[in-house]
């Protein structure tokens, strides 16, 4: 088929404009040459007067590859409600699912067309879905424990600054991890965790991972678009294996990161199967069907305001904590302990840390690198290495920018119109705002 093809089918069609076979004959091949909108064109004009199964499968096709996944899964939904066993139906709407994130739907559907005909396959489909035939479940446990489970190296004195955040976490679930008969001889409620919040590069992934090395505990750190992403199985499937791994290796924390990534705004989660992953969240947390002794939940987002309250209920994420950027003495503590192990000399740590307001602890690190990197190339004229001085350091702030302040533009609105019971208080003594 080629271009040539093309000319003598329209030829014919002239003679006989309602020849549908032949009108699909040319929106096939135009498709099957990427010519788009001609052939989106020729299967509308067919549309008019036939019901095709065939002619619909061809418009599908032809907005799957237009990138416009919505209309293929349109008109594919209306043929698949009638009831198609076309598994090649199945499997272009399965793709389009997955093109626009509804995974778990994806997976059904992909199924659904190999229970149909077993020996069928989608290269795409497997390699993104995984399905890994009968040991699928093993394969799967094995991916999730090497790919989350940690044994930090790092404890509380690594983290410089952030006194109210240690102590909140030291109270709400170190000390009952560590005591737990005192708790229950006063009757005291022990579970659910922290949910920390605050602008990026302030310390939230690091004070968790900071907490299981204080606690000689192992880290599990997972982000929540990676259990959207795995595509194995479906969402609330990985939910629950990474709290059951978490469950397997007490005692355990276990930080979730992008929480916010259950908020209203992906359109993945518009769908129903985002309602699910937020109930099947919540169970894990309420750990009902299972125990969650010796499990220590952090969670951390950069913007609370998109949670559902559900999460803030008592046993849940029912203490909300602020991660500032470092104030003044913070700043010094950190760029001491960043330094520690650096060669350095004289360094007047009072005055860097007063100069680099705003900054937050990943700032600091990037000044640092800066500096080292500007003294590596003077030390390669002579060969010899030189300390870190204060000059490196100053000159390295010059060409770094403070990180944290677009956060607090966006964060300044909702804690000024959108404060529920004083939820973001915090923020607003931060920015010195008085209600
Ligand atoms: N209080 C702190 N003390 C020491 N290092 C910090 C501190 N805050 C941030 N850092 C450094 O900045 C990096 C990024 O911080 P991170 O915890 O990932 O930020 P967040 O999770 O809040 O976006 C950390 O890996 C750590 O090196
Ligand atoms: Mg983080």
């Amino acid at each position: 088929m080629n271009d040539n093809t093309i000319d003598s089918l329209r030829d014919a069609l002239k003679h006989s404009p309602e020849n549908t076979p032949l009108r699909l004959l040319l929106a096939d091949t135009l498709l099957d040459l990427n010519r788009l909108e001609e052939a989106e064109a020729e299967y509308n004009m067919i549309l008019k007067t036939s019901t095709n199964i065939k002619v619909k499968f061809g418009l599908a096709t032809t907005f799957f590859k237009k990138g416009s996944y919505s209309a293929c899964n349109v008109i594919l939904e209306e043929v698949i409600e009638k009831g198609t066993t076309d598994v090649n139906i199945l499997t272009l709407y399965a793709k389009a699912l997955l093109k626009e994130n509804a995974v778990s739907k994806a997976i059904e559907t992909y199924k659904k067309a190999l229970a149909i005909n077993p020996n069928h396959s989608d290269e795409e489909l497997d390699n993104q879905l995984r399905l890994k035939g009968h040991n699928e479940a093993e394969v799967v446990n094995e991916e999730i424990d090497n790919r989350f489970l940690q044994k930090p190296t790092i404890n509380f004195s690594d983290v410089g600054g952030m006194d109210i955040v240690k102590k909140e976490i030291e109270l709400k679930i170190i000390k009952p991890l560590l005591h737990p008969e005192l708790y229950k001889a006063y009757g005291k409620k022990t579970g659910g965790g922290i949910l920390l919040y605050g602008p990026p590069g302030c310390g939230k992934t690091f004070i968790a991972k900071a907490t299981a090395g204080q606690v000689n505990a192992k880290f599990i750190s997972v982000g929540l678009n990676d259990i959207l992403d795995m595509w194995i199985g479906n969402s609330e499937k990985n939910l629950h294996e990474i709290f059951e791994l978490a469950r397997q290796n007490t005692p355990c924390v276990l930080f979730i990161d992008e929480i916010d990534a259950l908020g209203a705004s992906r359109s993945d989660m518009k769908q129903s199967s985002g309602r699910h992953l937020i109930n099947q969240f919540l169970q894990e947390l309420d750990g009902i069907d299972n125990n969650n002794d010796g499990v220590l939940i952090l969670g951390a987002t950069n913007t609370p305001w998109n949670l559902d309250p559900a999460f803030r209920r008592p046993g849940r994420f029912d203490r909300i904590v602020f991660v500032p950027p470092p104030d003044e003495v913070s700043r010094e503590s950190i760029l001491r302990l960043k330094l520690q192990n650096k060669p350095t000399t004289n360094i007047d740590y009072v005055s860097l840390s007063r100069k680099i307001e705003n900054f937050s602890g990943a700032d600091i690190d990037a000044i640092i690198d800066i500096a080292i990197e500007l003294k590596l190339e003077a030390s390669f004229i002579d060969g010899i290495p030189k300390p870190i001085d204060t000059s490196d350091l100053q000159n390295a702030i010059k060409k770094h920018k403070a990180s944290t302040q677009e956060w607090f533009m966006t964060a300044k609105n909702f804690a000024m119109f959108a404060n529920d019971a004083g939820l973001y208080d915090d923020i607003l003594t931060y920015l010195k705002i008085k209600k």
